[in-house]
């Protein structure tokens, strides 16, 4: 691959085109991190208009008829950007529409990995718990005949990491082992920080990058948005690349390589639950569910 400037692989197209849109690195992607656009809560084109405008308009994409389907293609797409073995990461939630939770994680995995067979490989699901994300809301219990102290709102998503079938490697990663643990505690990107309605926070690509990939191999986001995977590829020395349909996000995503990290060094680590006080010493006596917290003496005596 001929050396490139940073924000080369950047561009406005759409995520279906983006074999054709970025040619020069299709195949050769090892790491997506990615989450797609909501189904129903944000109209970005009206925010990348006006950003004080009402953006959070109701879309009429049928949720099976249309959107799927679309996210079907993209995926398809990434699979070809991806070099064989590489990784697909795909940070989504459940929609709630109409007072129901359509459970888009799982039906973005079924249809993954039910579809033709040896597409993907299932390699995990990490569970983001958004620690700050929570709002209680009066009224609940009338609207959802659930009690007041129910959350309404979405406060855990998924990462669902898929692998392209190709050559197992082993990385040298200097990411910590915890990191490798389902359950992610991380707040979302504080309000009126980033100029696009739906960023992940910064931490969450840094992660992954990591994990996952090595110095100088390229990173791929289809719906770039603020550029939060492609800053952090840039700041760990992958190769940024990316698309959107939005020339606005994808200039901001440009300028943002040069701006200042925005991972949050606190977040980086995660307290195993090991560490964590509220879990019992270890006792004399065999647990509930007989394993016991001890060796236990074989009752021949053979230990
Ligand atoms: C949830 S945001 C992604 C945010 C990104 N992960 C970040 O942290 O900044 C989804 C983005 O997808 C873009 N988008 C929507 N439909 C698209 C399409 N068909 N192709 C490419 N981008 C699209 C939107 O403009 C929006 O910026």
């Amino acid at each position: 691959m001929a050396k490139a400037a940073a924000s080369d692989y950047l561009v406005e197209a759409r995520a279906e085109d983006a074999p054709r849109a970025l040619a020069a690195i299709a195949g050769r992607v090892r790491l997506v991190v990615t989450s797609p656009p909501y189904h129903n809560a944000i109209a970005y084109d009206s925010h990348a208009v006006d950003a004080t405008a009402n953006y959070r308009t109701r879309q009429t994409l049928d949720y099976a008829r249309d959107y799927l389907p679309m996210l079907d293609r993209v995926w398809e797409a990434c699979r070809t950007m991806l070099a064989p073995g590489g990784h697909l990461a795909i940070n989504v939630g459940t929609v709630l529409l109409g007072g129901y939770h359509y459970p888009l994680p799982q039906d973005i995995q079924a249809r993954l990995l039910l579809g033709e067979p040896g597409r993907w490989v299932f390699v995990r699901s990490i569970l983001w718990n958004k620690v700050t994300a929570g709002v209680r809301r009066a009224g609940t219990a009338i609207k959802y005949g659930l009690p007041g102290y129910w959350y309404p709102n979405i406060m855990t998503e998924h990462i669902i990491v898929l692998r392209k079938p190709g050559p197992v490697r082993a990385i040298a990663s200097d990411a910590p082992a915890e990191w490798w643990l389902p359950v992610w505690d991380l707040a979302p990107v504080p309000p009126r920080q980033i100029a696009h309605p739906a960023p992940f926070p910064e931490d969450l690509p840094h992660r992954l990058i990591r994990m996952l990939t090595l110095p100088g191999e390229v990173v791929f986001d289809p719906f770039l948005g603020a550029g939060s995977t492609a800053k952090a590829a840039f700041d760990l020395e992958r190769v940024p690349a990316g698309t959107d349909i939005i020339a606005g996000y994808v200039a901001n995503a440009r300028r943002r390589l040069s701006a200042p990290s925005l991972v949050r060094r606190q977040q980086l680590r995660i307290r195993t639950i090991a560490e964590a006080a509220f879990v019992p010493q270890r006792t004399k006596s065999p647990t509930r569910h007989g394993a016991g917290n001890r060796p236990r003496a074989r009752a021949d005596g053979v230990r």
